[in-house]
């Protein structure tokens, strides 16, 4: 069918045609986000799950409708290698700015203006990478401690009194967190807790690899009572079926039972596979209703686009070593696998295997589900690792 009129998206972040499956989890956040406004006690949310689940998209679409309700956002993507606060500050200067046009909350925000400035001033000697336009003298003592974990919990402090002046509320919302140091995590986490004890209207909604959890709990032990943490996992058959159905719907196009049974079945329900499936499906068929051939024809395209792209991209990032211990892993299975194991199958210790396994972790390609497991945080990485690695010479 003509590729012009596609409805299917497979990307990183792109919003799908329907957001299948996550209604409760939508509904849940913004009752946390109109209670935080309200002053009343809020939890903030990590949202924590493996390559492709529909993380980011579910960060965005928050966004959208907590903008539309006049609530302020944060948004920020925290990639390797660069420090929260060079994230934050221009994030932060901006709702500042946005809240001090607020006749009410002016006083606030300026002051909040002037906390950045202080924590500006000091934290570019921790963190070199810190660039952000300042609005405002530093006021002495606030927030220019030169201690991460007292600055940022001034400064989102006066961020809160800001948006409780202006009546709205802040969420701060982080992508991709488990890039983020130990010392930095910690330092939110603490800025977080401030807020809820002072029941300011701040909210953190954040979004990492599954790894994220135990990274937040090492950082600081009340972590895990102080955020929820939803797990954003495949969906369920009745959203994976809705995910392909209704957008074919809306362009006039059908799709036979056993073709739906077929895209669910190959793509496990995860939702950058159903994209990747659907999209592919259309191209493959020749006129309404879509039938199971025209997905058979399509898992050959699919199937190859996912091992140039999605797949190939975290390859190529790999060692020649770490290589070798993801392709023992996809012989033993999909996983999670023992690392007494994995070390076994090389005939060697575990702890030759722990530089390797802890550079993949910090890499995001494994995770550790319980002590000592090992598991792929990409769906269906195993099968391509035999793929691209099909002798036995590694
Ligand atoms: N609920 C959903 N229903 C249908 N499609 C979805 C849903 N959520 C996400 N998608 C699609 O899945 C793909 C991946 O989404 P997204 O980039 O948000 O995943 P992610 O969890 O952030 O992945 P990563 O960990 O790689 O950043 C996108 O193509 C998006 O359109
Ligand atoms: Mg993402």
């Amino acid at each position: 069918m003509n590729p012009v009129y596609n409805p299917f998206s497979p990307g990183a972040g792109t919003p799908p045609p329907e957001l299948a499956g996550r209604d409760e989890l939508m509904a849940h956040l913004m009752v946390a986000l109109g209670r935080a406004r309200l002053g009343r006690p809020a939890k903030s949310a990590m949202l924590v799950g493996l390559r492709g689940v529909g993380k980011t998209v579910l960060l965005d679409r928050i966004r959208e409708d907590a903008e539309k309700t006049g609530i302020h956002t944060i948004r920020i993507e925290a990639p390797e290698g660069r420090s929260l606060p060079a994230l934050l500050a221009p994030q932060v200067r901006l709702a500042l700015i946005r809240l001090s046009q607020v006749e009410a909350a002016k006083e606030y925000a300026v002051r909040g203006l002037k906390a950045l400035a202080g924590f500006v001033k000091k934290m570019r000697i921790v963190f070199g990478d810190i660039e952000v336009g300042l609005d405002y003298e530093p006021e002495p003592g606030l927030a220019d401690n030169g201690d991460l974990e007292h600055d940022l919990q001034a400064l989102i402090e006066q961020v809160g009194l800001a948006a409780k002046a202006a009546g709205t509320a802040v969420a701060i919302l982080i992508d991709e967190l488990q890039y983020v140091a130990e010392l930095q995590l910690a330092a939110l986490i603490t800025a977080m807790h401030r807020v809820e004890q002072r029941a300011l209207p701040v909210v953190l909604v954040g979004a990492g690899l599954p790894q994220l959890r135990g990274q937040m709990g090492n950082a600081k032990s009340y972590a895990e009572r102080l955020f929820d943490f939803p797990e954003i996992g495949p969906l369920s058959a009745e959203a994976a079926e809705r995910a392909i159905v209704k957008p074919l719907g809306i362009e006039d196009i059908a799709i036979t039972k056993e073709a739906v049974d077929e895209i669910l079945r190959v793509s496990r329900h995860y939702a950058y596979f159903l994209q990747q499936w659907g999209s592919h499906t259309w191209n493959a068929a020749q006129a309404s209703p879509v039938g199971l051939a025209d997905v058979k024809k399509a898992s050959a395209t699919a199937i190859a686009t996912l091992d140039e792209g999605f797949f190939r991209v975290r390859f190529d990032r790999l060692t020649p070593r770490e290589k070798k211990y993801l392709r023992a892993m996809a012989a033993m299975g999909p996983g999670p696998h023992r690392s007494g194991d994995i070390a076994a199958y090389f005939s060697s210790s575990v702890s030759s295997w722990a530089p390797t396994r802890g550079s993949l972790i910090k890499k995001g390609m494994v995770w550790s589900p319980s002590h000592g497991d090992t598991a792929f945080t990409v769906p269906m990485f195993d099968e391509f690792m035999i793929r691209i690695m099909p002798f036995e010479d590694w």
